[in-house]
């Protein structure tokens, strides 16, 4: 086993080459300004009217794209809605807005102790070791685990929240360029990663964190975990810290995730791209590096330049060990949490855990850039609820899949197994486990549709239809455009529902649907399309994550409105009957700040959501806003909130 010293030890090389700019995802600049024509969406689309209609879409989603509908929008505003609340004012300011009658408890933030005798937080005191005892930064996937774990107890849980990423320009008073940036620094932000579990309960005060609960646990880029799955133990794996290749320590760039049906959670790791010096040039792996966009860059955290582990140059191996899917036990903090190879790797945005009608688990993926694409997994074995023991194993085995999407409003489920097709030593592929490490490579060889930036793929628990979210791709050209990615320069995203044949997931073909193209209904040449009554508050952009009431309605959380000067939020819809893509504006994030996460308690009188990166764009000296603290010596802290009814009543309804 290699120590927690051995695995901080300075590295020697001092200073990357200099590197081109890399492509952030989420936080490049977009123009607004070269949208699709409204006409290109129409003819698009006008092929596919059967096919809305066989889906019982009705008249309502044809009328989206009528001049009459455009008029109408804003008339009438919430009477065919099911969902019932005012709509939040659209804008963008330094607070947090949920509508009259709501309220917003800020339950965790970054710097929060999570352990007795954890040290408060403290601007000016940070370092690792507080930082270890300490709610990380950046939340994103949340999810709520009942105690005692199989309840539907809604006043008492865990909290499973993700820390994606560090803004060191607004943790540190004394604030450098993050290539200049001290090591005590750039330890903390490392401790800042990860995953934190917490037990929360509920007072008559609103939730509380229980400091002396024995399954608080933070999970960060030095826990000690195993590979399991068909790249677990090959020759690739073996690094110089994981001799087996089948050890490997921590987890980063957590995105979104799920928790399962058995009571784990599922963490995604994503933009991993951002945390290794040196370039891929003349590496074993250089094909590997450069499919998964790992150019080096000025966005590439300093960490191979301090810590041997994170060098390519003394390292070379090092990125196979992330961009998985992540099972942790939340119920037992002393598991080992486990890398589930079979998933593949590529950016994952999430994980979605689904139970088919037969037994067998089906987990939705998206890979999150420009291009990539949408995977499932279907498992090998039956979930059986009374057997725990073996349900931990189900994500081991089984047939990982990508989607290809046709113009006749079917998408295609193309296997990714080592021998089938192309998936041979002809293209170098020896085995499975070079298939799931080369992920983006066997996709591309099987004729995968490449999307718009998959976020999260989520099933609807009422209605059985899986939604895939897709964020933004600003760089498809007009002659890349295709049924399912419709508008070239896609600043604003959309969002497919896809229909499994008698709701069995593991099918290989599905029907397909737009559900809503996001911008603004207001600028035609967006090429937005919603219910004809969504208000001038309701439409959205960029929408990430969501998750889904008891009701089967949609909670839309996003990422992207602050390059348009706006700020993100919550949207909620219904997704079937006379309400359907009538997104309503439920929550506004302060400046700066996207909202990931949401999910809600068994009752649905809690919603949960993330509260991530507010005041990003600014500085700590000049901070865009202080929320939630608004304290003149605090900096903005990303945290998340727990919404709920002045009443006590279910959100929504
Ligand atoms: Fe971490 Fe794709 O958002
Ligand atoms: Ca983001
Ligand atoms: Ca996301
Ligand atoms: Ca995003």
């Amino acid at each position: 086993m290699v120590g927690a010293g051995r695995r901080l030890r300075r590295a020697s090389v001092v200073m990357p080459p200099p590197h081109q700019r890399l492509d952030d995802p989420d936080d490049e600049p977009v123009s607004p300004g070269d949208a699709a024509t409204f006409d290109s969406i129409l003819r698009l689309r006008l092929s596919r009217r059967e096919t809305l209609k066989a889906l019982g879409a009705g008249a309502a989603m044809l009328g989206l794209f009528s001049d009459q509908a455009v008029a109408a929008r804003g008339a009438n505003e919430g009477a065919v809605s099911s969902l019932i609340f005012s709509e939040v004012p659209r804008g963008r300011d330094d607070r947090l807005h949920v509508p009259a009658g709501y309220r917003a408890q800020v339950v965790l933030r970054w710097g929060q102790p999570m352990f007795p005798g954890a040290p408060a937080f403290d601007p000016h005191r940070q370092s690792a070791q507080s930082q270890q005892l300490q709610i990380g930064y950046n939340n994103d996937f949340v999810g709520y685990l009942p105690l005692p774990r199989g309840t539907a107890d809604s006043d008492h849980g865990l909290l499973a929240v993700n820390h994606e990423y560090t803004l060191g320009s607004l943790m540190f008073p004394e604030t450098t360029h993050r290539l200049l940036r001290p090591v005590p620094q750039v330890a903390t932000e490392m401790m800042a990663h990860g995953m934190s579990i917490v037990e929360l309960r509920r007072t008559a005060s609103g939730w509380r964190l229980i400091t002396d609960s024995a399954f608080n646990r933070r999970i960060t880029p030095l826990t000690r975990m195993r590979l399991s799955g068909p790249a677990a133990g090959h020759p690739r794996m073996k690094t110089r810290y994981s001799p087996d290749g089948a050890v490997t320590w921590g987890t980063y760039a957590n995105c979104s995730g799920d928790v399962t049906p058995w009571g784990t959670v599922v963490t995604a790791e994503e933009n991993i791209q951002f945390y290794y010096s040196g370039l891929g040039d003349g590496l074993p792996e250089e094909e590997n590096y450069r499919r998964f966009g790992m150019h080096g860059g000025l966005l590439t955290m300093p960490w191979g330049r301090h810590f041997q582990r994170w060098n390519l140059a003394l390292n070379p191996n090092e990125p196979l060990h992330a961009g998985w899917i992540v099972e942790v036990d939340p119920f037992d903090p002393t598991s080992t949490p486990v890398k589930r190879t079979a998933l593949g790797r590529c950016k994952h945005e999430g994980c979605c855990v689904h139970v088919n009608a037969d037994g067998r688990v089906v987990c939705y993926l998206g890979d999150d850039q420009e291009y990539e694409y949408v995977y499932r997994f279907v498992t090998r074995d039956r979930f059986h609820p009374d057997r725990r023991a073996e349900n931990l194993q189900l994500l081991d085995d089984g047939i990982l899949s990508v989607a290809e999407f046709d113009a006749t409003g079917t998408v295609t489920w193309h296997p990714l197994v080592f021998g089938r097709g192309p998936l041979t030593q002809r293209n170098r592929f020896h085995s499975q486990a070079d298939v799931v490490i080369d992920l983006r490579k066997a996709a591309d060889l099987v004729g995968a549709t490449r999307m718009d930036r998959p976020e999260s793929v989520v099933v609807n628990p009422v209605t059985g239809s899986v939604f895939v979210v897709l964020t933004a791709n600003r760089r498809r050209m007009n002659a890349e455009v295709d049924a399912a990615n419709p508008r070239p320069h896609n600043t604003f995203g959309h969002i497919l529902e896809l229909v499994p044949p008698d709701g069995d997931h593991s099918a290989l073909k599905f029907k397909w649907e737009v559900f809503l193209l996001a911008g603004n209904p207001g600028q035609p040449e967006q090429g937005a399309g919603y219910h004809p009554q969504v208000s001038s508050n309701g439409w959205l952009m960029c929408p990430d994550n969501c998750d889904f009431d008891a009701e089967g309605r949609m909670w839309i959380a996003t990422d992207g409105a602050n390059l348009h000067g706006l700020a993100d939020g919550v949207w909620a819809t219904d997704v079937a009957g006379p309400g359907r893509a009538l997104t309503r504006h439920f929550l506004r994030a302060p400046i700066g700040a996207e909202v990931c996460g949401p999910c809600f308690t068994p009752d649905n009188t809690t919603f949960f959501c993330a509260i991530q990166h507010p005041g990003e764009g600014s500085t700590y000296a000049h901070p865009t806003t202080r929320w939630p603290d608004f304290r003149a010596d605090q900096p903005p802290r990303p945290a998340v909130v727990a919404v709920t009814r002045e009443d006590g009543g279910v959100i929504g309804s």
